[in-house]
């Protein structure tokens, strides 16, 4: 069995995953002086999935991070100005172009960014800030002692560290190890949400107007949300929206659950999509945006049959963030909100070993500091996460509500009496107020 030599840095933070958190993670905890080694399962960044919509309370997390890197996407994005809720007829419920002031009011930007491009942009920077990244290293277990960790992986390779961020998505390995070996009790089931989700990429139609918008139109029993990306691998100004229909579907169909090729596309779409959204009555040009899909995507949401208490979320020297701790649904983008507020969270509560405090007495408070560390991330993380995955299903049942009369009344209220509005500013003056945190200000 090969052990593989680890630098002699401590702390070494074994960070689990390189899905979007673990390299945010990765970074977060470089900055305060810790050694993060990245290991990921697979070897390629496979086209998969589609956009990602970012908010400023996860675009400012994003610049904790990395400064420069936002620096530069901000550059070469097309930021979101401004966001709409229409009902089926094309009718503004409400919305506001607030959205060009977010970086100034709650300093950061909004915008789409295809989520291969921005995964592998993140990859990047990992080497671009000397981060060990080790590709094609599958976590099998993990082993916690007093003084450390060992993780195995596949080919019977090891890596020893001090602890263990588990950023392993869904499924994860990590959420197994703390559950089953080391509580002895049972690993929660993913279990299907109700809804089923088409999503697709398609060209933005000539002469629609104000294309940097966030839009959701509300229709009878069906939702359709859309806007502009950022893809950096094609300079020039964006030429296609990205778009998701929410359907409520009683029982999962996994078997069509995939990417298509854009000639399927058009097909599934005029066969099946088009036929089961015809008494939605939704718009003509949205029709037509969906006609036109170049990609196609179908998938279900999934969350846990119950969710984690905050003492299952940790061990002494192991702690999940992201998917790990909180499967949810992907089509609300909560995913990614949720798993940047979680890296916010740890990264908050760590102590900061770039002060130039004795460092040896540091690292061995540490030692005996860890656990609770982890348990008021827990505490804080766990209730906002488990609203959120809450909320993330009961917006997608609002979202196909077959009462829709009653339901566009109700969302039109709430941009009149301004609380949709209140809401948006509570969210994006989270996880801090302004540009940047607080103790840094
Ligand atoms: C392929 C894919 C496409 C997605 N597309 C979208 C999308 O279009 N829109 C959207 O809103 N959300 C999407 N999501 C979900 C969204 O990315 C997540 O909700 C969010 O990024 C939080 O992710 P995470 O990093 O915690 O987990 P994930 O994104 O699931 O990442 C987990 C990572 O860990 C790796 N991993 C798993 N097990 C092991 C192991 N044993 N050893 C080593 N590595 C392991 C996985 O390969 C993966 O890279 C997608 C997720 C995936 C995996
Ligand atoms: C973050 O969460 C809020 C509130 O639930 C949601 O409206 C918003 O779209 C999310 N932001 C991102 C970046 O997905
Ligand atoms: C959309 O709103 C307009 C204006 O209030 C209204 O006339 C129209 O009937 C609404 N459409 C639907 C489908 O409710
Ligand atoms: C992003 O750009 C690359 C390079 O042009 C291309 O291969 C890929 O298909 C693009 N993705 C989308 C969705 O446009
Ligand atoms: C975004 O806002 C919601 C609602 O306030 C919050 O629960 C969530 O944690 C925030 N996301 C981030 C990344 O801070
Ligand atoms: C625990 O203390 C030892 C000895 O000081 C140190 O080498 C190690 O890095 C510490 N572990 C953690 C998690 O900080």
């Amino acid at each position: 069995m090969a052990t593989t030599e680890i630098p002699v840095k401590p702390p070494i933070a074994l960070v689990i995953g390189s899905g979007l958190t673990g390299p945010v993670i990765a970074m977060l905890l470089q900055k305060k002086g810790y050694t993060p080694i990245v290991f990921e399962k697979y070897t390629e960044n496979a086209d998969i999935g589609t956009t990602i919509a970012l908010m400023p309370n996860g675009t400012k997390v994003l610049g904790v991070a990395d400064p420069e890197m936002m620096k530069e996407v901000y550059e070469r994005s097309r930021l979101i100005s401004a966001i709409y809720e229409l009902n089926a007829t094309g009718d503004v419920l409400g919305g506001n172009d607030d959205m060009v002031n977010y970086h100034a009011k709650f300093g950061g930007h909004a915008f789409g960014w295809q989520r291969t491009n921005f995964r592998f942009t993140l990859v990047e920077r990992l080497a671009k800030r000397g981060i060990e990244f080790r590709e094609g290293w599958a976590l099998e277990k993990v082993v916690e002692s007093e003084t450390g960790v060992t993780a195995y992986f596949n080919e019977g390779r090891t890596a020893v560290g001090d602890f263990v961020v588990g950023c392993d998505g869904a499924n994860s390995v990590v959420r197994r190890t703390i559950i089953e070996d080391i509580r002895g009790a049972k690993n929660p089931h993913a279990m299907y949400s109700g809804t089923t989700h088409w999503a697709g990429f398609s060209p933005i139609p000539e002469g629609w107007a104000d294309p940097s918008s966030f839009r959701h139109i509300f229709a009878k029993g069906s939702h359709v949300v859309c806007y502009p990306f950022t893809n950096f691998s094609r300079p020039g100004a964006p030429t296609e929206f990205s778009w998701g229909v929410t359907l409520r579907v009683p029982e999962p169909s996994k078997k069509n659950w995939r990417t298509y090729a854009p000639d399927e596309s058009a097909r599934l779409i005029a066969e099946q999509l088009l036929p089961t959204i015809a008494n939605a009555d939704f718009p003509p040009h949205i029709i037509r945006i969906l006609r036109e899909t170049t990609r196609l995507i179908k998938f279900g949401s999934y969350d846990l049959e119950e969710e984690l208490k905050p003492a299952e979320w940790h061990s002494d020297r192991l702690v999940l963030m992201g998917d790990s701790a909180h499967p949810s649904g992907v089509s609300l983008g909560q995913g990614v909100n949720m798993s940047l507020g979680d890296c916010y969270g740890l990264y908050e509560l760590l102590p900061d070993l770039t002060t130039g405090a004795d460092l040896a007495a540091q690292l061995t408070r540490l030692n005996t500091t860890l656990p609770a560390i982890f348990q008021k991330y827990a505490e804080k993380r766990q209730p906002i996460t488990v609203a959120l995955v809450k909320g993330a299903r009961a917006q997608s049942l609002v979202r196909t509500a077959l009462d829709w009369e009653a339901r566009d009344e109700s969302l039109r209220t709430r941009w009149e009496t301004g609380e949709a509005k209140r809401r948006m500013e509570e969210i994006n003056s989270e996880p801090f107020p302004g540009a940047v945190p607080p103790e840094s200000a």
